[in-house]
């Protein structure tokens, strides 16, 4: 596939396929390129491979055949997870961790990095929750705070797997809206099962169902937003 913009593509799969057990694979011969700036939906059925992919992104998994290759400096939002409850670190150095690879010897962040997670805190209205220990906050709030770590570092490519999962109506639209607002200045990846932030947001919708279509959200059949996922007849090529 070619790709969409005239340069290098900031993300690319090069007939990817992958499998935990040797036998099945989740993702099949996927091959797509992602151009900087980007907004993508990511779409698919639960098990589809749509975690998978960002994991095989990010390196964390390695695939059985094919390249995947990705240029830049990312942040991430894993799928939701639940806490430990006695976990004894604050909102605020949950946050710093996104910085964590500029940590020193000694365990000290430069300096700013503690006034950057500020920033953030107070941007996503969670400055006055920021010294409470992560195991005492509810499930978006947790959420929030893990948005606020994946930007803490300015990366270029952002990752968000199901990022309002646990987030009331008003948060969701507040987020989307910010990710519409970083549209063309970051590439942006966003699996989600919210149909209309993606109709309204995204630029091109790549569909994991074990293979891959790409499509655009235009062309997202209604059947999809109530869980019934079939064969797309997107192309890879659009
Ligand atoms: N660590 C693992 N070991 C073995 N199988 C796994 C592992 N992680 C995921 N799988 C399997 O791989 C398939 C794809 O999982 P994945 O988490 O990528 O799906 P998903 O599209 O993100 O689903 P969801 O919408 O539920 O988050 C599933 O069948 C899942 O059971
Ligand atoms: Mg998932």
């Amino acid at each position: 596939m070619t790709s969409q913009k005239n340069s290098h593509p900031v993300i690319s799969f090069q007939n990817v396929s992958f499998t935990y057990d040797g036998r099945i694979n989740v993702i099949k011969g996927a091959s797509f390129d992602v151009s900087p700036g980007e907004f993508i939906g990511i779409i698919g059925p639960n098990g589809g491979g749509k975690t998978t992919a960002l994991k095989l992104m990010l390196g964390f998994l390695k695939p059985k055949e094919g390249k995947i290759v990705l240029r830049g400096k990312v942040g991430y939002v894993p799928q939701a997870r639940v806490y430990d409850h006695q976990f004894p670190i604050t909102l605020k150095e949950v946050v710093m961790t996104g910085s964590l690879s500029l940590m020193n010897l000694f365990g000290k962040y430069p300096k700013g990095v503690s006034d950057k997670a500020e920033e953030w805190l107070f941007k996503f209205d969670l400055q006055d929750l920021k010294d409470q220990a992560i195991g005492s906050l509810s499930g978006g709030q947790v959420q929030k705070g893990l948005i606020a770590r994946a930007l803490i570092s300015d990366p270029e490519i952002l990752l968000l797997d199901e990022p309002t999962a646990n987030i009331d109506v008003m948060f969701e639209k507040q987020i989307f809206t910010f990710l519409q607002e970083l549209r063309g200045v970051k590439t942006i990846l966003v699996v989600t099962h919210n149909f209309d932030a993606i109709a309204q947001s995204a630029e091109r919708v790549i569909c994991f169902q074990n293979e891959v279509s790409s499509m655009q959200p235009k062309e997202v059949c209604n059947h999809f937003s109530i869980g019934m996922y079939h064969q797309t007849k997107g192309s890879l090529d659009d």
